[in-house]
């Protein structure tokens, strides 16, 4: 199998134990939640399920639940939400994430935040053993006076680099840059908790993409079959 059919595996596995009529659903970013928002909405068009509505992560998101017909809330008007399933880059093994190479780290932690259950998504290549050695972490900062960032970031152990999209600086569904935090791929990232309060100490800096403690359960596809991760 491939990893697209190993997505897609996980992301259905996902939707059909973790969704039920009347809930009101996180959705996620990604190429993985692709695999998920279209089995959500054949589950909807074939009236398995019935009154979900989604709050998107992204405009990219957003866009592919209207055209699958999922209705969509603003986050304000979710209140609660259920469930919110969404994937990641890495997978650590106590279940902490880091997320945003798809640039939504953002909304994505705000949903999550609002969330009962955050369900995550992903072919088995996006497990680790420790954050950090395969994937950045993403760092949002607002454009004014961002490289004044970089010397604080190498001082954390980073190697930091500007997310660039046709030469461009990547702008955020925000308005926002990223930079990419690269961190050495033997020792990843020592202590996350503490990168976690150093980050969102800095003034300049909105959010950033590791997810502690927050994901419930994970559902990995790869060669050896789904495999279930959770967190109780
Ligand atoms: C989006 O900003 C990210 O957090 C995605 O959830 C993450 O990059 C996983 O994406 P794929 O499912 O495309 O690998």
């Amino acid at each position: 199998m491939s990893n697209e059919q190993w997505k897609r595996e996980a992301a259905r596995a996902a939707v059909e134990r973790e969704v039920r009529s009347g809930m009101t659903l996180g959705l996620g970013t990604g190429s993985t939640v692709a695999h998920a928002l279209d089995a959500l909405g054949e589950a909807l068009r074939e009236w398995r399920l019935e009154n979900v509505r989604g709050v998107p992560t992204s405009e990219q998101t957003a866009a592919r639940a209207r055209e699958l017909g999922i209705p969509l809330l603003e986050l304000h008007e979710a209140g609660e939400l259920d469930v919110t399933i969404d994937g990641a880059d890495e997978i650590d093994t106590n279940l902490d994430l880091i997320k945003g190479l798809g640039g939504a780290l953002l909304r994505e932690k705000m949903v999550a935040q609002a969330t009962r259950r955050l369900v995550i998504i992903a072919d088995g290549g996006k497990r680790v053993e420790r954050l950090g050695q395969k994937a950045p972490v993403p760092v949002e900062v607002v454009p004014f006076g961002w490289r004044a960032h970089l010397p604080f970031l190498e001082s954390l152990g980073a190697r930091p680099v500007l997310r660039e999209e046709a030469g461009e600086p990547y702008r955020t569904d925000n308005g926002n840059y990223v930079i990419d935090c690269h961190f050495e791929p033997e020792e990843g990232i020592l202590d996350p908790q503490v990168l976690d309060w150093q980050l969102l100490g800095r003034a300049g800096i909105v959010e950033h993409g590791l997810f502690l403690d927050m994901a419930a359960i994970a559902y990995v596809a790869g060669p050896g079959g789904l495999v279930v991760l959770d967190r109780d």
